[in-house]
């Protein structure tokens, strides 16, 4: 994966640590290149929950993008606030967070909501919150089609029922599908092209089984980074794409995906807090300055420590075992890439964006709780 220092180490030395470092160069690039491989920007929709930052939303309106995939509501609320005036809330909406959809209309008229339903009783529900507050809805149902994560199998009776309810509850619009395939991790692009075909045949045959019956399918909402290429060569107008984590990338998909050519947005800005043995350096990189929801040694990639074994983490800490260790003094800069980039921005208040080796702003990590005002 492409990386450089985002900060000049004069820059750099004046930053506390441990501090999250976002290179705008090396963004604004990969929001090109996502734009570019949709193959048209009103097909895509790119999905917020990477990055969580307001600012951020607003360089994608500003390129054009008006559609927008969220997982949360305040993830919704902050692309409205950037001028979005289309977002899915891909995630089930069941409980109290049903008002929260009616307020939402009520709060941003302007922006058109759409959320997921999987499951019968979370349609009647959402359609007496719907008629209670007098407004209609957007639902896609939600598809599984091999992650095994939520939705519901295309293949199953149960699908076209579903869909059959959400085109007959009054106060609920059937708005089509949702089809994450986060499963599809294939390091070869022919065989994910193949695999994306093959969901495509159970997809499109239930669309066409759906339309056959008098029920409109405006739109199927699919794909993550792996798969918005391939999908993006299926002509079908319906087809919408939703990648998120390569406008900042990470190194778990650089890994996963050596054909992608985005580069290293997000950094983790550490320092070597102590040099405990001959043999280690420790930084203050713990589970708290980046994601731990990987193994031990697969959370993040530290360039500079070629051959470097982090052999433990805690809190604050990451001590890595390295025949360099005397090349590091306390104090020095060490930048670190996360292996999963979306699950260690919201460790943060704020990300400094970096731009010709400067700080130039910061920006808040404006959708870092679930909750914002609604
Ligand atoms: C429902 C949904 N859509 C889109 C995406 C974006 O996928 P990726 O992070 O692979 O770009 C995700 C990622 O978790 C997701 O859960």
């Amino acid at each position: 994966m492409k990386w450089s220092a985002p900060l000049s180490t004069r820059a750099a030395e004046a930053i506390p640590s441990p501090a999250l470092v976002i290179d705008l160069a090396a963004i604004t690039d990969n929001l090109d290149q996502m734009i570019a491989t949709s193959g048209d920007i009103n097909r895509l929709r790119p999905h917020c929950k990477t990055h969580k930052m307001l600012e951020l939303s607003k360089l994608e309106v500003q390129r054009g993008i008006t559609r927008h995939k969220a997982a949360t509501f305040a993830e919704a609320e902050m692309v409205a606030r950037a001028g979005a005036t289309d977002v899915v809330l891909a995630y089930p909406v069941v409980g109290p967070n049903l008002r929260r959809a009616a307020e939402f209309r009520h709060r941003f008229p302007q922006t058109r909501l759409t959320v997921l339903a999987d499951d019968h009783a979370a349609i009647e529900a959402m359609g007496e919150i719907t008629s209670t507050a007098g407004i209609t809805l957007d639902v896609l149902l939600d598809l599984n089609v091999g992650m095994d994560r939520t939705g519901i199998d295309p293949t199953l009776p149960e699908a076209f029922s579903l869909y059959e309810r959400l085109s007959k509850t009054p106060g609920l619009t059937a708005a089509g599908l949702h089809v994450y395939d986060g499963h599809l991790h294939q390091t070869s692009v022919d065989e994910r092209v193949a695999a994306v075909r093959d969901v495509w045949v159970k997809v499109s045959s239930f669309r066409d089984r759906l339309v056959a019956a008098g029920m409109a399918v405006p739109r199927i909402i699919c794909g993550g980074t792996g798969t918005f290429g391939p999908w993006s060569r299926i002509e079908d107008a319906s087809i919408e794409l939703s990648p998120g984590t390569c406008v900042l990338h990470d190194w778990g998909y650089a890994l996963k995906f050596p054909e992608m050519d985005y580069q290293a947005g997000a950094y983790v800005l550490s320092r070597v807090i102590s040099r405990p043995t001959p043999t280690r350096v420790t930084l203050d990189m713990g589970h708290k300055a980046v994601s731990p929801d990987q193994a031990l040694g697969q959370r993040v990639w530290l360039p500079e420590i070629e051959g470097g074994k982090q052999v433990l983490q805690s809190e604050e800490h990451l001590v890595v075992e390295s025949n360099n260790r005397d090349s590091f003094r306390v104090g020095d800069v060490v930048w670190g890439i996360p292996r999963h980039v979306c699950t260690t921005v919201p460790l943060y208040p704020f990300a400094y964006v970096a731009k010709n080796g400067e700080v130039v702003d910061r920006w808040e990590i404006s959708a870092r709780n679930r909750q914002w005002t609604i």
